[in-house]
């Protein structure tokens, strides 16, 4: 098992007038551990994710798996992912068992009894009945449907499992029991996740590292704990104001809304300076003195090369304690 390294990575779509979704991202998922990944709609989670699977054009940087650009490995690398919609990720004319086992790798397991075992291996694996593996997808509950694309997923027996919203399609009654299985699976599998979602609960009950994303860049990164009960970032400050309590039930939990009431700025054309200056409720359009927001972006200071994140950083020229700021923490080594 290898660190997922996400080192400086840019994703530019559209020409000239298109956008920098993902800006220079530094960004580790230590082997075994589970980073959440959260931020509004449209900072760049689902392209940063995507890019590390071939799905997203990386226009400059890197993504390595155990020091390999993720782009010279195998056709079947080491890492998949899970997305948000369980109806469209499944061929309806397939039967859940053609689905996991054309997910098999090729040569792995070679014989027609072999792949079926297998297959009824991981109808297990994510509490499935292996009976069912004649049934088409058709007759499958969301919940059900997303646990047949976890056991493709794992059918390629990967290091590191991406999953960008899985339960956000979810009946709310059943994304508990889903978030659980991922859990149970993490743990037991010893996988690394990157695991996207809006709802800070759900961020809070898998992640041991929290990252957060702001208009394509990290803005805080941290041991989760840290990060959700000691934000330094006013961004991050503000998601979690807006987001129901953490005592909130995994149930009850809505989508945390948008932070300052300011428009987001365009991603066409980000603020200079600090991206945050314009909704910033400490920066320069609020408070004297603070003219470096409009100068420098603080989301700079972020690691050129990713480094594993077990000391809390937020890119803010004045979080509250200078120690939280962005740098490579002493004894981290670059890919
Ligand atoms: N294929 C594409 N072509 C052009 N622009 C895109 C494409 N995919 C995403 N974008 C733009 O890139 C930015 C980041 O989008 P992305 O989907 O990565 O955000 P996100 O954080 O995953 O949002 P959400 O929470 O809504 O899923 C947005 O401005 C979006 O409009
Ligand atoms: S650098 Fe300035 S504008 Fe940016 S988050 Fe910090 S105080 Fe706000
Ligand atoms: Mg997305």
């Amino acid at each position: 098992m290898s660190d997922l390294v996400f080192d400086a990575v840019s994703v530019r779509y559209g020409g000239r007038r298109g956008l920098t979704a993902v800006d220079r991202v530094g960004l580790t998922v230590p082997s075994g551990q589970v980073v959440g990944l959260v931020g509004e709609s449209g900072s760049g989670k689902s392209t940063l994710a995507r890019a590390a699977v071939g799905l997203s054009p990386i226009s400059a940087g890197r993504v390595l798996l155990g020091g390999v650009d993720v782009r010279k490995l195998p056709r079947r690398p080491p890492l998949q992912m899970v997305f948000q919609d369980p109806y469209s990720s499944l061929d309806p004319r397939m039967s859940i068992g053609e689905s996991i086992t054309e997910a098999i790798p090729r040569g792995v397991l070679p014989g027609r009894a072999a792949r079926r075992d297998e297959v009824a291996r991981l109808l297990e694996l994510v509490n499935l009945d292996p009976e069912r593996s004649g049934h088409l997808p058709g007759r499958l509950s969301g919940g059900q449907r997303q646990r047949v694309a976890l056991a493709r997923a794992l059918a390629g027996r990967p290091e590191v499992l991406i999953a960008d919203e899985i339960t956000s399609a979810l009946d709310v009654s059943v994304q508990g029991a889903v978030l659980n299985l991922v859990r149970s699976l993490q743990r037991r599998m010893g996988l690394s996740m990157l695991f996207i979602s809006h709802n800070l609960a759900v961020i809070r009950y898998l992640s041991d590292i929290v990252a957060v994303m702001y208009l394509g860049r990290i803005v805080e990164v941290g041991p989760a704990e840290q990060v959700l009960t000691d934000p330094q970032h006013p961004y991050t400050r503000d998601l979690l104001a807006a987001a129901p309590s953490a005592t909130t039930s995994l149930l009850d939990i809505g989508e945390a809304s948008e932070t300052a009431d300011a428009e987001p700025a365009d991603p066409h054309d980000p603020p200079g300076g600090c991206r945050y200056h314009t909704r910033c409720p400490v920066g320069p359009l609020v408070r004297a003195g603070r003219e470096l927001c409009l100068q420098a972006d603080p989301a700079d200071t972020v690691p050129i090369k990713g480094v594993a994140h077990r000391r809390h950083s937020a890119a803010c020229h004045f979080s509250e304690n200078e120690s939280h700021q962005l740098t490579i923490p002493r004894g981290a080594s670059a890919p």
